[in-house]
């Protein structure tokens, strides 16, 4: 195969005087590969600049003050309301802005205060309505079931394919004009369709389209329905257009966009649909007038005043105008963000499609609901796991500790969604709770259960990456987890899955898909099956070791997942001394392998013939300390100290000065310590799980 229409397609979508403008926004960076965009935005210098400048030449004082300082205060907010609007496409005549902590507090919030019961209907009788939501949603909204079922509404779910379905039969249209959007005074109940604009798990975007669907009755013409659009990831790296759809309410979060303020969410909220949310509590300033003897209370009349409990984050909220002004300095239009961010993706998941063992096996399982053909169905996301060369999975863990060795920060794990986890992974609800049941949480480094992950590895992008990123990516994996020579080809159902995708959502593909698709099999001949595990393979990746030494939370989960002892390059074959040391930095902190990735390349070595405990690290001499520093002898040379290890408080025996010295110089970390857990102390037996 040759020729370059197949190799994996990159546009460049930033002009050469904007790639300049945004590198020095994000120049401290330097060469880290910052992959990590969907779990947080970072801020640029000109943003963090005009905050800093504006709060050191304006006083800003409580809102709810009244005096001249609190006025300029509270105009500035009104001024920042008016500018998330406008960046939404839409104004205060349509929408308000309610201040939240996050897009979780203004999910929550709506969970509290939505109406099940159209009270205005004689003879309701008191029935509630529906609240619905789509698998692949955050746990934020997952959340809101119990809130809802206790307030009466009942509780639907709907999977993928379901939701698919439902949507793919519905033929119509978005009318902004349309009077109340299908509501009626005459029905009884009032529900609630949750989904969100963009999967923070695949990044497909789900259909806007959708929110019309709904608002006319796709689900039943029985209830008023109104719809929560979760906005959160979508808006990461793309516009959203409210004046093109309508959903009743969206909820945001702002650091998911700019990375500063962090604690800072709204809750947009239709005007012409705020009347289904009640308020049951009040707090600070949201009242015209509460009686401190008998509980009577007037609420504030503008929405967004009933909503906003206490004094608002005013100083963060600030800082807001001066993210927007930035952005979109750098970027000029949003719209370029949206291209960039999925010109990098689709880079990406087509280089890592092609990316085989030297046996022709894949190297690489993609999860992905899109066939990356364009930046309005696909975000900036590629989620996926590595394969070795027999097929097996690599666990999630592995390929996160060799990113952060190589200076990548990507995520790994379910990503707060559990629906679209289980579904890409092909997990059932049973199997999860067995995982579960087998110990693993959301969060930990228990990748691999049965030989079945338990999650993934994702990179999503942000204004600041580059082609450069996705290269050294691409080479980091290839290093570290694919036998080499690589061979780069496409898979040869490659054609067929992309056809899948794309008619998930009913889309045709285009005349140059199709041509490309095709060029893109005329390799499929030497595709050669997998031909078994390779044993001695030539793997750059650090095979894992069963450390010793405290260094949470990998070498517990690889004691407990039993890994291969011939896979490790440490052999203890009774585990008499595993777990049994501790470093701890400068602080008395306890070092773990997730804060100081460097710790995958410190050897321990059990010298049980000479009692010693040997250190190696690449570049500098062994050391070795004794196995059994006998404390109660009191011999002066080695103290005694405290730290934790998750949670738990660890009484040990500082191991001395020299090795002190020598793992500082190791890790580049000055005053660290070994320290040797004492005896007595019955940590390890807590932790020692076979
Ligand atoms: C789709 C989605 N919804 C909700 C949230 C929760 O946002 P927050 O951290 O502001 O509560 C996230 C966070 O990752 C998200 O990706």
């Amino acid at each position: 195969m040759g020729g370059k229409e197949t190799d994996p397609a990159y546009e460049e979508v930033f002009s050469p005087e904007q790639m300049t403008r945004i590198r020095s926004e994000y120049d401290r960076l330097k060469g880290l590969c910052y992959l990590d965009q969907a779990g947080s935005a970072l801020y640029s210098k000109s943003h963090l600049e005009g905050a800093f400048a504006d709060l050191q030449s304006n006083v800003y004082s409580n809102p709810h003050s009244n005096n001249t300082t609190s006025k300029l205060c509270s105009d500035s907010i009104d001024q920042v309301r008016y500018r998330i609007l406008h960046h939404f496409n839409t104004d205060v005549e349509k929408y308000s802005v309610i201040f939240t902590g996050s897009a979780t507090e203004s999910i929550k919030l709506l969970a509290q205060s939505f109406e099940w019961r159209n009270d205005t209907v004689q003879g309701s009788h008191g029935q509630c309505g529906q609240f619905v939501y789509t698998e692949d949603n955050h746990t934020s909204i997952l959340g809101m079931r119990s809130l809802v079922s206790q307030r009466g509404a009942s509780v639907r779910c709907l999977d993928h394919e379901e939701a698919l379905s439902i949507f793919s039969s519905s033929e119509n249209g978005f009318n902004p004009e349309s009077p109340a959007n299908g509501l009626s005074s005459e029905r009884p109940t009032n529900s609630l369709f949750v989904y969100s604009g963009q999967c923070n798990f695949s990044g497909v975007k789900y259909p806007l389209s959708w929110i019309a669907d709904v608002h006319n009755g796709v689900l039943n013409d029985r209830s008023n329905w109104y719809v929560l659009l979760d906005a959160t990831s979508l808006i990461s790296t793309d516009v959203l257009n409210l004046s093109k759809v309508s959903p009743d309410f969206v909820c945001v979060s702002f650091y998911k966009i700019f990375g500063y303020p962090t604690g800072l969410g709204a809750l947009l909220v239709k005007n012409s649909s705020h009347h289904v949310l009640k308020r049951n509590y009040y707090g600070g300033g949201t009242v015209l007038v509460a009686l401190s003897a008998v509980n009577e209370y007037v609420p504030r009349p503008a929405i967004h005043e009933s909503f906003e409990d206490g004094t608002l984050n005013f100083i963060s909220i600030i800082g807001l105008l001066h993210a927007f002004d930035a952005m979109k300095e750098t970027i000029i239009e949003y719209t370029l963000l949206s291209r960039h961010c999925f010109h990098l993706a689709r880079y990406l998941f087509q280089s890592l499609a092609r990316l085989h063992h030297s046996n022709g096996s894949p190297a690489v399982v993609l999860y992905a609901d899109t066939a990356y053909d364009d930046a309005a169905s696909q975000g900036g996301i590629v989620n996926f796991n590595m394969l070795r060369a027999n097929g097996e999975h690599i666990g999630f863990a592995e390929v996160l500790h060799m990113a952060n060795v190589h200076d990548i920060q990507l995520r790994t794990g379910c990503f707060c969604n559990p629906g679209a986890c289980r579904r890409h992974l092909g997990l059932s609800t049973e199997d999860v709770r067995r995982h579960f049941q087998a110990g693993h949480v959301c969060g930990d480094e228990n990748d691999i259960i049965d030989g079945r992950p338990t999650g993934s590895v994702r990179v999503s992008f942000g204004v600041f990456n580059t082609k450069h990123d996705v290269d050294h990516l691409l080479g980091v994996l290839g290093k570290c987890f694919v036998h080499q020579p690589a061979v780069h080809k496409w898979p040869s159902n490659w054609q067929k899955r992309l056809e899948n995708l794309r008619s998930k959502f009913n889309k045709k593909p285009t005349k140059s898909q199709r041509e490309n698709a095709d060029s893109q099999n005329c390799n499929d001949k030497d595709q050669t099956q997998d031909s078994g595990r390779i044993r001695n393979h030539n793997l750059h990746a650090i095979s894992r070791v069963e450390y010793p030494i405290f260094s949470e939370p990998t070498p517990p989960a690889v004691i407990w997942k039993g890994v291969d002892k011939s896979n490790s390059n440490l052999v203890f074959t009774n585990g008499r001394y595993d777990r049994q040391w501790m470093i701890t930095n400068q602080s008395g902190v306890a070092l773990t392998q997730k804060s100081e990735p460097l710790l995958c390349l410190l050897q321990p070595f059990i010298d049980e013939a000479n009692n010693r405990l040997r250190l190696s690290f690449e570049g500098q001499p062994d050391i070795t300390v004794p196995l059994n520093l006998d404390v109660e002898r009191g011999d002066g040379n080695y103290s005694f100290c405290q730290s934790k290890v998750c949670g738990d408080r660890i009484r040990g025996n500082d191991c001395g000065d020299d090795v002190g010295i020598w793992l500082s110089n190791a890790l580049h970390k000055p005053g660290l310590r070994l320290i040797r857990q004492l005896p007595d102390d019955n940590r390890t037996n807590k932790k020692s799980l076979g």
